[in-house]
Formats: C-alpha cells, sequence, structure tokens
C-alpha cells in the first residue's frame, strides 16, 4: 500500500480538461485542517457556531422526518426540490418582501451548489462577469470551472462602489460591438458581504438595478447572511425591488450547514435552464434532509435559537473590534460589520498575508489571506486579510489579535530596517 503522506507525481496531468488549469483549491478548505488543531485559534473559517443547537428538538425532527413522512425522504424526488420544502422557503422569503410561489423556487445542495448551476447554465470560456473584488471565494471557485473572465468592483462602507460600476460598464459598452456591455451577470453579496462584512445601502442598490435594467444585465443576489443581522436595520432585498434578479440563500447560516439545503429564486424561463442543468448534475437533491428542514422551520421556535446564536456573534465582533483597535498598528483599516461572520482588515503594503499566514500558523492563529478572495493570478488583495469573529470565545478572539498584531509589527519593523539600509 502506498504510503499515504508520500507526494505522488501525477501521471494523468495530460488528461485533465484545460479548465482545470484555472480551479485552484480553497485556501480556507486547506486551512480547515490546520484549523481543527486544538491549540490553533482559528479566525478563517465562516463555520456558523451552531454548538448550541438544541440536539434533542434536532433529533426530534429528524425522527419526525422519518416517521411522520413515511419512505418520502429515503426515495428519489423532484429535482426542483420537495413542495412542501418550497412552502417553507416562499413563507420565510415574505420576511424579505420577496412574494413568491413554489414556482419560483428550486432547493439546491446549498448556496454552493445554486452558484455552480448559475455557473454552468450561462458561463462559456472567456465570458465576462462582474463581482465585488473581494469577493466570496466560493463563488469564485464555482464560476472558475466555466472560465470566465472576471472584473472586480471594490467596495466601501457602503457596499460595492457602483459609480465604479458604472464606469466600468461604460467602457465596456464601448468596447462591444453592439454598444451594450457584453456581461454575463453580476454577482453580489449585498448583505454583510463575505469577506468584506459591509453591507450594500439602499441608494446604491437601487443604483445597481438602474444600471443592470439600462443594459440588460442579469444581477445574482446570494444573500446567505441576511438573517443574521446584531445591529441597525436591514436594507430591502435587490429581489424585492426587482423580479428579474435571481436570488439565492441557504439554511447553511440560520440552521445547519450539514443539511446542505439551500435555494434559488429566478425568472421562471431562467429557472427552467438551471432546473434542465441541474438534473445533469444530481437528479435531485436530499429529500430527506429538506424534510428536515420542513420540521425544523414548522414545528420549532428557529427564530429564538438563531437569536442566541447572533447574540453570541455581536459579543464576538465587539471583542474582535476593540482588540483590533488595542493591537494592530495605526495604519490599519477594518470594516465594521452589522451582521454575518466577518471583518476585512487592510494593512499597510509592506505586509504580505499569504507569507504572514505561515508565521501566524507558528503562533497558532489562522486568518484567510486577501489574495484568495480575488480572481486567480490577479495579484490584489495580498495585505489584506479575512477575520471570521464567529467561531471563537471572545477572550481567544482577543489573544487571536494580539498575536497577529505582534508578527504584523515584526515584519513592518524588518521593511523598516531593510528601507532605512535602502535595501528596498
Ligand atoms: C456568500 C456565500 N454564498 C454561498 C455560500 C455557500 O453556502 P452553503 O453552505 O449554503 O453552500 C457561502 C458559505 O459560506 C457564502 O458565504
Amino acid at each position: 500500500m502506498q504510503d499515504p503522506g508520500l507526494i505522488q507525481f501525477d501521471d494523468w496531468q495530460n488528461l485533465y480538461a484545460s479548465r482545470m488549469e484555472s480551479m485552484r483549491t480553497s485556501a480556507v478548505r486547506d486551512l480547515f485542517a490546520a484549523a481543527s488543531r486544538s491549540d490553533i485559534i482559528s479566525l478563517s473559517g465562516g463555520m456558523p457556531d451552531i454548538r448550541n443547537l438544541p440536539l434533542k428538538t434536532v433529533s426530534k425532527v429528524t425522527a419526525d422526518a422519518v416517521l411522520k413522512e413515511g419512505v418520502a425522504g429515503l426515495q428519489y424526488g423532484n429535482t426542483t426540490g420537495r413542495e412542501e420544502t418550497k412552502q417553507v422557503v416562499c413563507r420565510l422569503m415574505k420576511d424579505f418582501n420577496i412574494e413568491v410561489t413554489t414556482a419560483d423556487v428550486t432547493i439546491t445542495s446549498g448556496g454552493q451548489q445554486a452558484l455552480d448551476l448559475i455557473g454552468k447554465a450561462f458561463i462559456d470560456k472567456g465570458d465576462i462577469i462582474i463581482t465585488e473584488g473581494p469577493t466570496y471565494l466560493g463563488a469564485l471557485q464555482a464560476f472558475s470551472a466555466y472560465e470566465p473572465a472576471v472584473v472586480t468592483i471594490p467596495f466601501d462602507d457602503e457596499g460595492m462602489q457602483t459609480d465604479l460600476l458604472e464606469a466600468e460598464l461604460a467602457r465596456l459598452a464601448k468596447e462591444s460591438p453592439t454598444g451594450m456591455p457584453a456581461v454575463k451577470f453580476i454577482y453580489t453579496i449585498p448583505n454583510f458581504q463575505n469577506p468584506g462584512g459591509v453591507t450594500m445601502s439602499l441608494a446604491r442598490r437601487k443604483h445597481l438595478l438602474e444600471l443592470a435594467n439600462r443594459y440588460k444585465i442579469l444581477v445574482v443576489e446570494d444573500d446567505p447572511y441576511g438573517r443574521v443581522r446584531f445591529l441597525g436595520t436591514s436594507v430591502p432585498a435587490l429581489r424585492s425591488m426587482d423580479d428579474k434578479v435571481i436570488y439565492l440563500s441557504t439554511v447553511s447560516k440560520v440552521f445547519a450547514p450539514g443539511l446542505r439545503t439551500g435555494w434559488i429564486i429566478a425568472p421562471r424561463p431562467i429557472l427552467a435552464k438551471i432546473n434542465l442543468v441541474k438534473q445533469g448534475t444530481d437528479l435531485c437533491g436530499s429529500a430527506l434532509n429538506q424534510v428536515i428542514v420542513e420540521h425544523y422551520f414548522n414545528d420549532t421556535d428557529w427564530q429564538g435559537e438563531l437569536n442566541k446564536i447572533i447574540e453570541l456573534y455581536r459579543v464576538r465582533r465587539e471583542a474582535m473590534l476593540k482588540a483590533l483597535q488595542d493591537y494592530f498598528p495605526p495604519e490599519a483599516t477594518w470594516t465594521r460589520p452589522e451582521g454575518g461572520l466577518f471583518v476585512w482588515a487592510t494593512l499597510p503594503d509592506c505586509v504580505d498575508t499569504p507569507q504572514l499566514l505561515s508565521v501566524a500558523l507558528e503562533k497558532g492563529v489562522t486568518f484567510v489571506p486577501g489574495d484568495g478572495c480575488y480572481p486567480g493570478g490577479s495579484g490584489m488583495g495580498r495585505s489584506s486579510m479575512r477575520l471570521a469573529f464567529c467561531y471563537e470565545e471572545p477572550e481567544s478572539i482577543r489573544e487571536a489579535i494580539r498575536r497577529l498584531g505582534e508578527v504584523i509589527e515584526e515584519r513592518m519593523e524588518l521593511y523598516r530596517t531593510f528601507a532605512a539600509a535602502g535595501v528596498l
């Protein structure tokens, strides 16, 4: 038997599809291995803290799923998902003023599958798509399989800078023979963006929709965190203002990511194509998981449970912001999220966060280096980092930021020494 630690030469490398060249392993996935070591304080993964979920309640709904629904949960189901699960989704969506019927919804294997299905249905090699920069690295991974050209638009405290988007669209329109920008879609995470933590203001949302309508470009609104707000008041969903928007969400951050249950809401012709693509991908999602989700959202105080988790995040976010103030250099900046799981911190240019990570790991801390949240090869984000406050206790967060502050200071000191010696 082969030694599992041995790195094996890949004899098959000439066989892979060319798209594999543009696909990268996720830095976060790779970090999960290190993060599970008990001596590591992990600020890397976006794992919701479900350690206090009432397991008795969850086992009851799971037993109900089998005993009350019989073999339905164990059988193949519809590609688009169970009607009853879609009814739950329609009810949840009403809270966001998104009025849809079950025919407008497809249940997916998490939000992640929805991203892949959108990529598969829309992107040909070289097609332009627009995202926030930085953006969710899992979305970049899903889309990269279809080899798009990704254009990124920066955000500030009000979310995607739509004036820059407007300028970019005008530039692309000029380049295009049709006079319209050849953009397949604009992908945005308007609430508590991953990795930025920022929320798009209402004015920016309206501007984004105005541009999308002017240039006839699809908008994909990815909203896993909309209910995970601990401060401020919610901003209307893009989909509630324009029913041409494709909207995605998931139970991952409001119940349990292990159930891999998400959904996609889209104009019906688009949904028909998504469903077609989905048939070839998985025939149907897990019916059993869908039944569990139905029972959880129909029969339990799920909102009460979520409120308890949100309160944990609020306290941890406070701890992180305070520690950043105390331990990060004065030149550093960071976002102040009103919800979600992440803070995005930007350091002076001389600090290279991919390099910093290996030093931080020696000190027992992980984070996500910013470059992973930009399209591969762009070279952007190398002095930024995503810091997750969702999983560690406040004291551990403070300690992790203190250690990070130390290694950052060492880097900056080294840089100053070299600069003074004229080496740089
Ligand atoms: C912005 C965003 N979209 C989609 C997902 C995927 O979520 P799911 O667990 O439902 O696949 C995540 C997960 O962290 C996310 O942050």
